[in-house]
């Protein structure tokens, strides 16, 4: 049987991470963190699509896409986090489990990080545990798959 698909969506700028503010963020790169989600995504048995743009309609778009070809969804949205009532709305305007990831814990930071608009369409938020962030949402996606499913 095929393995329930995951799209793992990266906003804008984390494209440069490893050399971008690697005081907050690490110097790991988004390729070994594509990687790191791969090898989790096996071991639970979940199929990975890995992806990141610049572009706030581009993740609109492929939250649409999941919606049709995804059984959850993981977000890190970069700045859009705290801007995109857009991302919000896709998020919403799809059946699917939404969980919000950031490698910073953004309730740390500036005043401006601690609210997030897509998190109001999430199920929750694991933020602040750098890549294993990703690692641990994957672990809480798995599950909240595995409690859907027909049994
Ligand atoms: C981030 C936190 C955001 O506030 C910031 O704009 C990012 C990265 C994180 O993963 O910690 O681009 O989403």
């Amino acid at each position: 049987m095929a393995q329930p698909l995951v799209f793992i969506l990266n906003g804008p700028n984390l494209n440069l991470l490893g050399r971008r503010e690697p005081a907050i963020y690490g110097h790991d790169t988004l390729a070994a963190i594509e990687e790191l989600c791969r090898r989790s995504g096996a071991t639970l048995e979940l199929e990975v699509d890995f992806r990141q743009s610049n572009h706030e309609g581009e993740l609109v778009d492929w939250i649409h896409e999941a919606g049709d070809s995804a059984a959850g969804i993981i977000l890190n949205g970069g700045a859009l986090t705290h801007t995109s009532v857009a991302l919000l709305d896709a998020l919403k305007g799809v059946d699917l489990p939404a969980i919000e990831v950031h490698l910073s814990n953004i309730h740390r930071r500036e005043e401006f990080r601690r609210h997030s608009y897509p998190a109001q369409g999430a199920v929750g938020v694991i933020a602040g545990f750098g890549p294993q962030s990703y690692a641990l949402a994957l672990v809480a996606m798995a599950n909240l798959i595995a409690a859907q499913a027909p049994r």
